[in-house]
């Protein structure tokens, strides 16, 4: 049998990077969406990275703020491997953190589009071949700070929010089509992402996290994983905290 194919957004980067892994150690074909200002180079050298790891990896360039560019990829990875994607990662996002009072709409749309915007535009593009082979798995990639607001991202927790109204939604118009959706809402991972907030400000944060720690982003890879298992098609609609018990809802 032909590997499936998982589509991971963001693929390259570091919670992507991460579920990258966990998705080719358990046996998918998987391709790691990368948009990095359009650093082709970046790109390459990570799955040269991979390689030296023994994992595989495809890469395609994707800018999830437009359609036209997702439309693109998948074709292109739909005609390298001759399969159609079964497995949708929507992963890719970003921060433009600042006080509402000072937010500007560039920030705001910017979070919005590429949050939020890029959940239509990449999901639709997969939707129909996954109902057709009967089989797919949709994972979205929320936040913590969608279900308890966060100061100074009214921008990131709208989007991140919105994540998980659509996976409801979608949940529910492909639920009997063998095609499961379910959100993932980490808390605050050790990346890129993280590491730019203020140290004094994240050292208040990290004192909030009963669990002590930050996650890593392996916890995160491990948990898409689990959600792709064939054992995993009754869960669907649902979506999964990993955030060191810091929000409980
Ligand atoms: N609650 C209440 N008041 C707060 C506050 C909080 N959490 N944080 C700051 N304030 C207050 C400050 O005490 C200060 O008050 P005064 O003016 O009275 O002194 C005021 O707000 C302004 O604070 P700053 O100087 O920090 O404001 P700023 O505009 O320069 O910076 C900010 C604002 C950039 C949002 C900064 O507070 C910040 O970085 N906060 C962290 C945001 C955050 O957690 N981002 C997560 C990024 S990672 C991610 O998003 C991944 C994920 O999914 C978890």
């Amino acid at each position: 049998m032909t590997k499936r194919i998982a589509l991971v957004t963001g693929g390259t980067g570091g919670i992507g990077s991460a579920i990258c892994q966990s998705l080719a150690q358990q046996g998918f074909q998987v391709v790691a969406g990368y948009n990095s200002g359009g650093n082709h180079e970046k790109a390459k050298a990570w799955q040269e990275e991979m390689l030296q790891k023994g994992l595989e990896m495809g890469i395609a360039y994707g800018d999830v703020t437009k359609y036209e560019s997702c439309e693109r990829c998948i074709r292109e990875i739909e005609e390298t491997y001759g399969e159609t994607v079964s497995v949708l990662v929507n992963n890719a996002g970003i921060t433009r953190d600042g006080q509402f009072k000072k937010m500007s709409w560039e920030q705001w749309n910017e979070v919005l589009t590429a949050n939020l915007d890029s959940m239509f535009h990449m999901t639709r593009l997969v939707i129909n071949p996954m109902i057709e082979k009967g089989w797919g798995r949709i994972i979205n990639i929320s936040s913590v700070n969608a279900q308890k607001g966060q100061f100074g991202q009214t921008n990131y927790s709208a989007a991140k929010a919105g994540i998980h109204g659509f996976t409801k939604a979608l949940a529910q118009e492909v639920a009997s089509k063998g095609v499961t959706v379910n959100t993932v809402s980490p808390g605050y991972v050790l990346t890129p992402m993280v590491e730019k907030i203020a140290p004094e400000v994240l050292d208040k944060i990290k004192s909030g996290i009963p669990v002590g720690r930050l996650g890593t982003p392996e916890e995160i890879g491990h948990v898409v994983s689990f959600l792709c298992d064939d054992f995993s098609g009754y869960i669907t609609g649902s979506n999964l905290a990993i955030n060191g018990g810091q929000h409980m809802f």
